[in-house]
């Protein structure tokens, strides 16, 4: 320790002592930079050392993706990448254009909807660690992600970044991913706070939500985040909340997210999504990103000076219109998120493109994958007998990994599906591919070009008769469609148009099916689709965006190496009026006002209060081989106010071969005073069981998951009264329940 001090500084050179005045003892190190010392005491003592100028210069950023620090105390600027998918590609300083380096291509992991899909915190973890390893190595602070915003409509354009539909789901699994990520010394930036669910009119409309919605849907994963993964950072959203941008909002900011849950983190501005200078100051902002100084569509050069968080900020200080109280928690946040990141000279090195880090990416994409529908058990295809299979449809072929948004990266390696079957197949089994449809031919992203060249000149009418001809004279078929990353297909800055599959993929699938019934269909997307053939393929499989292995996992699944696992993390309605916010007509792109008439009823609690049957309801996914579930137990059947409810069941691998089995836990309160779901998520667990094994799963449902909102106390109660837990392999597959009450 004593010699540490003496190198940190030797380091530091002799300017920072004579210039810092009090606090510093000759030949010793000043507190803040003593990484022994308790971080409160070093916070204060460099806030007590810094300008006026130097606490506002720490507020706003001076590059696309890095804010200054104070270099007359050796204290280092913040660098920023997104996120949340992988280690986004260098831009120039002041410009959005690449920065033209060839050591910054990095392993695309899965999107987040596959790793939801995983329903396995362990692989959430798995995640954390492997990006945030790269995060560290690119020398990144800030990793801008996860994204937590709850799956409302399935328009939502940015829906693959975020974690499904179910508030307990998504808070299940961002607490082991934050908390890997920042064992790098790489803070998380959870995202967007809040409210954000959908990308028309993104900086324009105001949620208008109710209490209770906000606080049991839309808030409870930002809070596990914060509380349980003990987030370093948080980003604010682009649209409004109470008519106040959520970049600024004093209500969440303030109220919620420093208040209530006594966050002690930066909050980050959303890249322009700063609009006032008093707001800015006093709602809660720490960090201004990406201001559009010339209004809200672009940036003119060096403008950081004229950030709502600079020079106007420093104008208010000094004619005291602002405060320095208000001035100083904001750098004290700033500091912590510096000292925990930048500033730690203990953090690991991290790795970029490891071998580990590809074997991550495959095995969360594989265990993501959904096996929707395996009628006549057209899955797995056995490549001993499969004889000649077709491969048809442009995902197959296609380079997801550019494109979407800010989430889009420059990957040193792209397995894509049709790579990834024949790799397996070689020297198996023949693999024919047709294209069978023309999508999205890009390829190209802020500068990051795929380099494919998917140019098509055939008639749409030509690319189906060239595809069913192969699917006819082949004796297995799969499909390989769904959405991709341009514009209105799962892309930021603009949703979906409607349920159904673009490029008149619908009339490919039926054509196929009618060609060879043994038809797998297989869906890249991040979003539900409608599904008009679903009635004519054998299978179905939703695969999502899988990242730099897609392909491979995509093949490990198809022929068996992986028994699929992935459960839906959102519900797939059979059409758009089945979900709630469109049933009601609450998304209105027109509209600046998003009115969240549905409430609570998100996904299957609007089925289920509905009684309609989704096409795949939340939670489904089927296995290679059988689960037999026996009686749900209650460990004590009557339990006082306050105390734990244990629930037992034994799950038993039925089949012939191993699999892994998501045991759900749904509690209902039978006799609540209040509107209330059918049932709500309480409980999971992702067991591997051999053929003929059994395994006891154990849930303790606390009262904090009985719950309801209180709106007028603004509070959570629990009734005394009777609960049901409801335990099944899906939210429509429930297989056994038990009552218990609570007195
Ligand atoms: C996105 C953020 C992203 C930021 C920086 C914004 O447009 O909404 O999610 O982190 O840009 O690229």
């Amino acid at each position: 320790m004593i010699m540490k001090k003496s190198i940190l500084a030797s380091l530091l050179g002799a300017a920072v002592f004579v210039s810092c005045g009090q606090n510093v003892q000759k030949n010793d190190v000043p507190v803040y930079l003593d990484e022994d010392s308790p971080l409160e005491a070093r916070v204060e003592d460099a806030l007590s050392r810094m300008t006026l100028e130097e606490k506002v210069r720490v507020l706003h950023a001076q590059s696309k993706f890095s804010s200054a620090g104070v270099p007359r105390l050796g204290i280092p600027e913040l660098w920023c990448t997104d996120g949340p998918h992988g280690i986004r590609p260098e831009v120039l300083w002041d410009e959005w254009d690449q920065a033209g380096w060839t050591n910054d291509s990095c392993v695309a992991f899965p999107a987040l909807t596959c790793l939801a899909a995983t329903w396995n915190e362990d692989m959430s973890a798995v995640y954390g660690k492997a990006i945030g390893e790269e995060a560290r190595y690119r020398e990144k602070d800030v990793l801008l992600g996860p994204g937590v915003n709850i799956y409302r409509t399935p328009l939502n354009g940015r829906n693959f970044e975020y974690m499904g539909e179910d508030p307990f789901l998504a808070s299940r699994m961002v607490v082991p991913y934050v908390r890997e990520v920042q064992k790098n010394g790489v803070a998380v930036c959870v995202k967007h706070f809040a409210l954000n669910n959908q990308e028309t009119k993104r900086h324009e409309y105001d949620a208008v939500v109710d209490d209770r919605t906000l606080h049991e849907i839309y808030l409870p994963a930002f809070k596990a985040a914060v509380q349980e993964g003990g987030a370093w950072s948080v980003m604010g959203a682009y649209n409004l909340y109470k008519g106040q941008h959520l970049c600024h909002n004093e209500y969440l900011l303030n109220g919620v997210l420093k208040g209530d849950w006594g966050f002690d983190g930066a909050v980050i501005s959303d890249w322009g999504g700063t609009h006032d200078t008093a707001e800015a100051i006093t709602n809660g902002l720490d960090i201004e990103f990406g201001t559009w100084t010339n209004g809200l569509s672009g940036a003119t050069s060096n403008t950081y000076d004229s950030y709502y968080l600079a020079d106007p900020y420093l104008a208010a200080l000094r004619s005291g219109e602002a405060s320095t109280e208000v001035l100083d928690d904001k750098v004290r946040r700033v500091l912590r998120l510096i000292f925990r990141t930048a500033m730690n000279t203990r953090k690991p090195f991290g790795s970029l493109c490891s071998p580990e880090h590809y074997a991550a990416a495959r095995e969360i994409a594989s265990e993501g994958i959904v096996l929707l529908k395996n009628e006549g058990e057209v899955l797995p295809i056995d490549l001993s007998s499969a004889g000649r299979i077709a491969v048809i449809g442009e995902n197959a072929i296609k380079m997801m990994t550019v494109g979407g948004g800010s989430s889009s990266l420059k990957v040193q390696h792209e397995c894509t599906p049709l790579e990834g079957i024949l790799a397996a197949a070689e020297g198996k089994a023949e693999i024919v591919y047709e294209r069978g449809y023309v999508g999205d031919v890009s390829g190209r992203y802020n500068g990051v070009v795929t380099g494919q060249d998917l140019s098509e000149s055939r008639s749409e009418q030509q690319l189906i008769d060239d595809a069913v001809a192969l699917a006819s004279s082949s004796d297995a078929v799969i499909f390989i469609g769904g959405l991709n990353k341009s514009a209105h297909q799962d892309c930021e800055d603009s949703d979906r148009y409607g349920l159904g599959l673009p490029y008149a993929q619908d009339k490919v699938i039926s054509a196929l099916a009618k060609a060879n019934p043994r038809l797998v269909v297989v869906l890249i997307s991040g979003n539900a689709v409608a599904m008009p053939w679903a009635g004519e393929a054998g299978g179905i499989l939703e695969a999502w965006f899988g990242g730099s292995e897609s392909g491979n996992a995509l093949a490990d699944v198809l022929f068996g190496k992986v028994n699929p696992s992935g459960k839906l993390p959102f519900t797939f309605p059979a059409k758009l009026e089945d979900n709630g916010a469109h049933a009601l007509g609450a998304y209105d792109p027109e509209s600046d006002i998003a009115e969240y008439k549905e409430g609570i009823y998100v996904g299957y609690r609007w089925a289920e209060k509905m009684q309609t049957e989704p096409l795949f309801a939340f939670g489904h996914g089927l296995s290679y081989t059988e689960f037999e579930y026996g009686e749900a137990v209650c460990l004590r059947k009557t339990v006082r106010h306050g105390a734990d409810v244990t629930v037992s069941v034994d799950v038993t691998n039925a089949g012939k071969v191993a699999g892994k089995e998501v045991v759900q836990l749904y509690i209902g309160d039978d006799n609540s005073s209040v509107d209330r779901p059918v049932k709500e998520l309480k409980g999971f667990r992702k067991i591997a069981l051999e053929p003929g094994e059994t395994q006891t799963v154990t849930f303790t449902v606390t009262p904090d998951m009985l719950k309801y909102y209180d709106s007028s106390a603004g509070g959570w109660v629990l009734e005394p009264g009777t609960f049901t837990a409801y335990v099944g392999s899906s939210s429509a597959d429930i297989r056994t329940s038990v009552r218990f009450e609570i007195k």
